[in-house]
């Protein structure tokens, strides 16, 4: 009955009273394009009125639905927009908040209690009305991507713990009626990011990870349209979870027929006991709207990581050799001097040696963990092959998988105690290995010793960190607190780890690979500068994989490398071109290439230098599945790729239309005639019939 003394209280606002700066309880967050409304309505519950456009005055933006009260079977949770809906009183929603108190009562009611605004912030304090807990909901603006970020702090005033079972980062609400259809990433190892479109019904579909990184499974993303969408037009929304370990989305329509998304960290499995004066933050999400379709979503998505997120913004990122797939575990320096030769004749700016360089290292059955060259297969350790490298005028970089242990490793005789276990359990080995517990401050000191000397001590500029299985048995039994809090615990060791080196030796680039793309999301993107996005190098089915990728990540963070696997199958050429369509790398065995496959890699390897420029910082236009077009910032230049994959549904003859153009600016298409002015490019039905597996690349340049 608490709830209907708040009604009683706040009845009788008025909307033009929430816009009176000194009442403050109706909030506006604008950005460039789009904007985002909440307040207090007369129940005393934040709840949200708008979500899109951004509309010409502020007075335009809806009032706050009268609360009537509800019907016996139905809640406040059930009948309105919440803003941050919790579990407690009539709540049979996904909430946002679930806690147990000390005393057992598992039931939160919170009321709105101050709030904090600066130029693109803005802080909503919610206070339990019996308990001392405290609820920050922050808010921040990002006007020239048109996304806002929200995160949620819980504090815990008292003096007793509280157990926290699930506490979402953000949820939100989907403008009138249920009509809508859910855009998500979902695949498995060698197959990741499979773009799926489905329509949302009443019920709740979830998305998640509970495989302790945010997985090759399901990508922390989501997108929803109404139904009237193209990659050009249409209202859409969208958002991501900036977390590498286990997470949850939850779409659900109501029976009111609403549509709402939460997302946070994944409440399966999860406990977190906040102790007196404690604060738990929780992950970064972020949300965006617009009305100019898919393609714009992903482009304000890019912009947002290059410009806010990846550490080295304005770096172009160096055409790479990675010697994996050529010589496995048989790494050594003669081996990898004789490909280094090789790579830099092609015009490789940055040799990366992969796995098989460390202690013990001949399979993989043993060595990891133990960070030190093999003194087999290095004797003088790896300064003679880095030196060759630069000698050659290249960069050297190097493979590290550090969270991981073998059984047969120095590191483990000596600390069996520091993997993820339970000491009743035998470790489930996967690829022979066992993962180190990240929340261990002994085990972070230990990987950051480990690396920090491998990059005091040599030349290295560039770092793949890998992560090769999913969790087992994520026992802890010396844990400070409740053994659940590892899946938070190890997400923030590993951050500590990586941002400390980072910090420590700024110049390195890093690469976040799992097995692919295991762990691609926004968190790791705060440290890793790129993702390798797949171990399936096949270019056909890259082609695909790129494509769903390029849903949220831009083309400079996508390392895509071209191998041996479809050697003989596909040529060279389009081989490159699918590669080219991101950061170009280089991974066949160079050793088996022909003089004509060495100086056709250097051509393409060539003319990707002189393009990368708008690859990796220009706007991205996906034309088909098929056909890509990148333009410069400043329209002035661009690159069109066209692939034929022989696929019935999105073969290069269909007709497409060029984008981003200047429309004043005469531009000329490599290998067509005509002078155009953009404005009359983009009117014109083009089309590229190519025979299957052929592919072009062409130059898109401004005409005097
Ligand atoms: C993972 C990576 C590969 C390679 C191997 C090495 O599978 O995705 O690129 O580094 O590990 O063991």
């Amino acid at each position: 009955m608490l709830k209907y003394g708040l009604i009683n209280q706040l009845v009788n606002l008025e909307k033009k009273d929430f816009m009176m700066k000194e009442k403050q309880q109706y909030w506006i967050l604008e950005t460039k394009q789009c904007a985002y409304a909440f307040g207090i309505n007369n129940a005393g519950i934040l709840e949200n009125v708008y979500w899109g456009k951004r509309l010409e005055s502020q007075l335009d933006y809806p009032d706050l639905p009268e609360s009537e009260g509800w019907a016996s079977f139905n809640g406040p949770t059930q009948v309105l927009q919440e803003e941050y809906p919790v579990y407690g009183g009539m709540c049979f929603h996904e909430p946002c908040l679930k806690i147990t108190f000390k005393d057992g009562v598992r039931d939160v009611v919170l009321k709105f209690e101050s709030e904090k605004s600066s130029n693109n912030g803005l802080i909503i304090t919610l206070e339990d009305i019996h308990y001392p807990l405290k609820v920050n909901l922050h808010y921040q603006t990002y006007s020239e991507y048109d996304m806002i970020e929200r995160w949620v702090e819980v504090e815990n005033l008292g003096k007793e713990t509280i157990n926290l079972e699930r506490v979402f980062s953000a949820l939100w609400h989907f403008p009138g009626g249920g009509d809508y259809f859910l855009s998500h990433l979902t695949g498995r190892w060698n197959n990741e990011f499979n773009l799926v479109r489905e329509p949302l019904t009443p019920g709740v579909k979830v998305l998640e990870s509970r495989r302790l990184t945010s997985s090759h499974h399901h990508n922390p993303w989501f997108l929803i349209d109404d139904g009237n969408c193209s990659e050009d037009n249409g209202n859409v929304w969208f958002g991501a979870l900036s977390w590498s370990g286990n997470w949850k989305l939850t779409a659900e329509v109501s029976n009111f027929y609403t549509t709402r998304i939460g997302i946070g960290i994944n409440d399966w499995d999860f406990i977190w006991q906040l102790k007196e004066g404690e604060v738990f933050s929780s992950p970064h999400a972020i949300c965006g709207f617009s009305d100019k379709g898919y393609g714009e979503a992903s482009r304000l998505f890019h912009n947002f990581i290059r410009d806010e997120l990846i550490p080295h913004k304005n770096q172009i990122h160096k055409v790479l050799y990675n010697s994996w797939e050529a010589t496995f575990f048989d790494v050594n320096e003669p081996s990898q001097s004789r490909l280094a030769e090789i790579a830099a004749k092609m015009g490789v700016e940055l040799f990366v040696v992969d796995d098989g360089w460390f202690h013990n290292r001949n399979n993989d059955n043993a060595g990891l963990g133990d960070w030190w060259p093999d003194s087999e297969k290095f004797p003088n350790g790896l300064t003679p092959l880095i030196k060759k490298v630069n000698s050659l005028g290249m960069e050297f970089g190097l493979w590290l998988e550090p969270e991981m242990v073998n059984p047969d490793s120095d590191l483990y005789r000596k600390h069996p105690d520091w993997i993820l276990h339970y000491p009743t359990r035998v470790p489930t080995l996967a690829r022979n290995q066992m993962i180190l517990n990240m929340a261990r401050s002994d085990v972070q000191d230990y990987i950051f010793t480990k690396i920090d000397k491998l990059l005091s001590e040599n030349n290295i500029t560039f770092i793949k960190w890998d992560m090769n299985r999913n969790v087992s048995e994520p026992g802890w039994n010396t844990a400070p607190g409740d053994q659940r809090e590892i899946w938070v615990r190890y997400v923030k060791g590993l951050y500590k780890v990586w941002g400390d080196l980072r910090t420590k030796h700024p110049e390195v680039i890093w690469q976040s690979c799992s097995g692919g793309g295991g762990r691609a999301d926004l968190g790791i993107l705060n440290y890793a500068d790129q993702i390798w996005v797949s171990d399936n190098t096949y270019a056909i089915d890259r082609l695909r994989i790129q494509y769903g990728f390029s849903q949220i990540f831009p083309a400079i963070t996508m390392e895509s490398w071209v191998t041996d696997a479809d050697r003989g199958m596909l040529p060279l050429e389009f081989r490159f071109h699918v590669s080219m369509c991101g950061s170009l790398g280089i991974g066949g065995n160079l050793l088996l290439w022909d003089e004509a496959e060495i100086l056709e890699a250097s051509h393409w390897i060539s003319a990707y230098k002189n393009h990368r420029q708008v690859i990796q910082f220009g706007n991205q236009y996906r034309l088909s599945k098929e056909m890509m077009q990148y333009m410069s910032k400043d329209a002035e230049k661009g690159v069109l790729f066209v692939f034929n994959t022989g696929n019935n549904d999105t073969q290069s003859h269909n007709t497409i239309n060029l984008r981003g153009m200047n429309p004043e600016v005469k531009y000329k298409i490599e290998g067509i005639q005509e002078i155009l002015t953009g404005a009359d490019w983009m009117k014109r039905e083009l089309s590229f019939p190519l025979e299957i597996n052929k592919s072009l690349f062409l130059e898109i340049s401004k005409s005097k």
